[in-house]
């Protein structure tokens, strides 16, 4: 067997063995195989597919290339979540709170921001003496505690994906739904959780626009979670406009704080989407009969403050002063602040995610390169919601920043992403889908 007969293979669209993808991935870990050959056969992936067994047999092997956790001495079902990736998404650090304050266990192994789009851990790390990387053993602890904790990936879980991923990100194979599945697949399987719920994200800002393409995503994911064991639901949700309003790291943690601290309405599109999550992960752990029952419980939870609580325990134990999480406001500071107004009257009718989150980037709150360093504090407030009436004048958003190297740039991608219409658009949908629920 060669790598160059498995790329040779896969390119005239034939279906490759487990033993060939076990060739490659081994091969890939080991550093035998080098980047030319496995970006080649990433392409031919990307062009040709794969069958549910190839996928389930990549996802195997790379779930299978580093350390696997095991969660099984913490008592009772273990649940974890995923996002596909989105801007304004602080969903994380408001369902998990949240389920964990109604009896689900989550141990949670978060990312970093890819791209345009923000990562938990960058978000956690805007409080001082935050520190994400914590051993197996330190999760397992908080968690027994507290209920809940996310921390980064430990070194050496999935490796296999690390090295794909840095490719793909330069070779544009990133939207392929057997690299996507099988991506978060393995990091699902290998983190030990018996409950997964995915939220894969539809529309400009998210790697999958179209519905039924990301449906496809998220059924491949399901049946691959269910062949091994685990219970899995995914939840389709919209990513055309930004979820939350605050893009930007401490930005977004202060409204997961606002969030919790229940000064909010339930429709609200970062709310409504952070209840239907926290509401799989109870039921499907076994805190509640149906999933309306697991709803209800997780409104209450929000409500009630024991889901701040919980969050506000998981930050202290991360290693965050109280009087630092009481204070968020001191971390949102910037120098600057650019107030980008209404040039006419009408409807909001799209606030295009992706230039918000290209625009949010571009402040310094994500990474231009691997190296990079991001400013906590930099970001965009969000003063009004696609559907809005606006009159001319009116601050559409806030551009926070320090830099001013590309504030240009990022105010003409805010202006933009604001389509605002005489006659109001059909509203678009929040939720397109439950799959496996
Ligand atoms: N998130 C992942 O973890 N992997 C992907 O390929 C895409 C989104
Ligand atoms: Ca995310």
């Amino acid at each position: 067997m060669t790598i160059l007969d498995i790329i040779i293979k896969k390119r005239d669209g034939y279906e490759l063995s487990k033993e060939e993808i076990d060739f490659f991935i081994k091969g890939l870990v080991n550093g035998e195989i080098p980047d030319y050959q496995v970006s080649a056969l990433l392409m031919a992936i990307y062009f040709n597919g794969m069958t549910d067994d190839e996928i389930t047999n990549l996802t195997i092997s790379m779930a299978d290339s580093g350390e696997k956790v095991d969660l099984s001495d913490i008592e009772g079902i273990k649940a974890d979540k995923h996002s596909t990736g989105g801007v304004g998404d602080t969903t994380t650090l408001i369902a998990a709170p949240i389920a964990a304050s109604c009896g689900a266990i989550i141990a949670k192994m978060s990312g970093r921001g890819l791209s345009f789009s923000g990562g938990t851990l960058d978000k956690l790390e805007s409080l001082p003496g935050v520190s994400i990387s914590k051993s197996i053993d330190e999760l397992k602890n908080i968690v027994r505690s507290n209920g809940v904790c996310v921390v980064g990936q430990t070194k050496n879980l999935v490796p296999a994906d690390k090295l794909l991923y840095s490719l793909r990100d330069v070779t544009g194979t990133v939207d392929s739904i057997p690299l996507i599945a099988s991506s978060v697949m393995s990091k699902k399987l290998a983190s030990g959780a018996d409950v997964i719920v995915i939220d894969v994200k539809v529309g400009n800002g998210a790697f999958m626009s179209d519905v039924s393409k990301a449906e496809k995503l998220a059924q491949t994911m399901v049946s691959i979670g269910r062949n091994n064991g685990k219970k899995v639901v995914a939840v389709l949700s919209d990513m055309n406009s930004p979820l939350g309003k605050n893009i930007g790291n401490a930005l977004e943690v202060k409204e997961a704080l606002d969030v919790l601290s229940g000064k909010v309405d339930v429709s609200d599109r970062l709310v409504y989407v952070s209840l239907v999550i926290a509401g799989y992960i109870i039921f499907l752990s076994g805190n509640a009969k149906c999933f309306d029952e697991a709803f209800d419980m997780a409104k209450n939870a929000l409500f009630s403050g024991k889901a701040l609580e919980k969050f506000e325990n998981m930050l202290m134990y991360l290693g965050a002063d109280k009087k630092d999480i009481d204070n968020i406001d001191n971390f949102i500071k910037t120098e600057n602040t650019l107030e980008i107004k209404a040039e006419k009257t009408g409807y909001v009718n799209a606030i295009y995610a992706k230039n918000i989150g290209i625009a949010s980037l571009k402040l310094g709150a994500g990474r231009e390169k691997k190296d990079d360093n991001i400013d906590h504090a930099v970001g965009i407030v969000l003063n009004c919601r696609v559907g809005d009436k606006v009159n001319k004048g009116d601050t559409l958003a806030f551009i926070n920043y320090n830099n001013k190297e590309n504030i240009r740039i990022a105010e003409e991608l805010v202006k933009t992403a604001m389509i605002i219409e005489d006659d109001r658009a059909e509203d678009i949908p929040l939720i397109y889908k439950i799959i496996g629920g």
